[in-house]
């Protein structure tokens, strides 16, 4: 099956208990989808080796990239059936199963990077953290930065030029009213599974960080890109719950420290990294750059007004107004 046992994958806790005298070694898995070189896979590497340091190895991360071990579509249920320990998923997939997550994908909700931060750590973050009911344990949100969009078919400065364009999208009602609101189709399409549905021409357009566009080479299959900044993109670090339960109260201080340390870490290089990225992306030559004005920018909000009507009876009163306080 592709390669993988996955049978091997699930034994979470591997004690050595052959040799006395050795402590046992914890392992945790932690699965993500993204490349090495992004703020998620640097940010994963980080924690880890922290973790291991500390612990002078008595806990063991071990970090699978790329989607190596699960793809984006069945992490979460790996994650919650103990297969694996740790994901970083985006905060989008969380939407079909938590709703009330979808506040985060709200199209111009953080004016600023400072907005983000104070969803994240203040009121929204604690009330969605807390809505996961124990299913999974949520850990803490990770940074990676606004959405950008990419399209073969010509620039998209307008909404009226999205008529007839067909998105890659993560599965968010929000997201898919966003581009719908703007005139294109969508489709619902695992990330690892992006360039290659670029490829043959299945989507011809897609949105996503700069990190991730210039990772996973997307801006190779496309031929124009809007800088729009018009959604953020970033992430919650989840724990299966009953191996959290099972640590010592040593090991997790030692991982909610690492874990604080990473955050702090990825919150101040996530923009860094995605500018490099813009770099090197310009560098390429290979696509038509836009900044969408003022005016442009007006136009599109005009165009998603939508949005916010439908999503408000489901993200509820509280959140909305934290919402429309953030983008005061
Ligand atoms: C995507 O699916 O586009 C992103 O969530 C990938 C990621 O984890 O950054």
């Amino acid at each position: 099956f592709f390669g993988f046992d996955l049978s091997e994958a699930s034994q979470s806790i591997e004690y050595d208990d052959e040799q006395e005298g050795l402590q046992d070694e914890v392992v945790i898995k932690f699965s993500h989808v993204v490349a090495e070189n992004t703020p998620k896979g640097r940010a994963a590497r980080r924690f880890a080796s922290l973790v291991q340091e500390r612990t002078e190895g008595a806990i063991k991360v071990e970090v699978y990239s790329n989607g190596a071990l699960y793809d984006d579509q069945n992490e979460y249920t790996a994650l919650k059936d103990g297969h694996i320990q740790m994901i970083a998923p985006a905060t989008s997939k969380l939407t079909e199963r938590f709703p009330k997550w979808q506040v985060l994908d709200l199209p111009f909700a953080f004016p600023t990077h400072e907005a983000v931060r104070e969803a994240y750590q203040g009121t929204i973050g604690t009330q969605l953290l807390n809505s996961l009911n124990n299913e999974v344990k949520g850990m803490t949100f990770w940074y990676n930065g606004y959405k950008q969009i990419t399209s073969s078919e010509k620039q998209l400065n307008v909404p009226s030029d999205f008529k007839r364009t067909h998105f890659r999208i993560m599965p968010s009602p929000v997201i898919d009213s966003q581009f719908h609101s703007l005139g294109a189709s969508t489709s619902k399409l695992p990330f690892n599974k992006t360039y290659h549905n670029l490829e043959v021409d299945f989507i011809n357009g897609q949105e996503n960080t700069l990190s991730n566009i210039f990772s996973k080479k997307l801006f190779q299959e496309q031929e124009y890109m809007t800088l729009s900044n018009h959604g953020y993109l970033g992430y919650v670090v989840l724990m299966n719950d009953e191996f959290w339960e099972q640590l010592s109260k040593e090991h997790q201080m030692v991982i909610n420290q690492a874990l604080q340390e990473t955050t702090d870490w990825i919150r101040r290089h996530s923009i860094e990294m995605n500018d490099a990225h813009l770099r090197q992306i310009k560098r390429s030559d290979s696509l038509e750059i836009h900044y969408l004005t003022k005016e442009q920018k007006k136009l599109w909000k005009q165009s998603l007004n939508p949005v916010y009507k439908e999503a408000e009876p489901i993200i509820g009163r509280s959140l909305m107004e934290e919402i429309y306080r953030l983008q005061e």
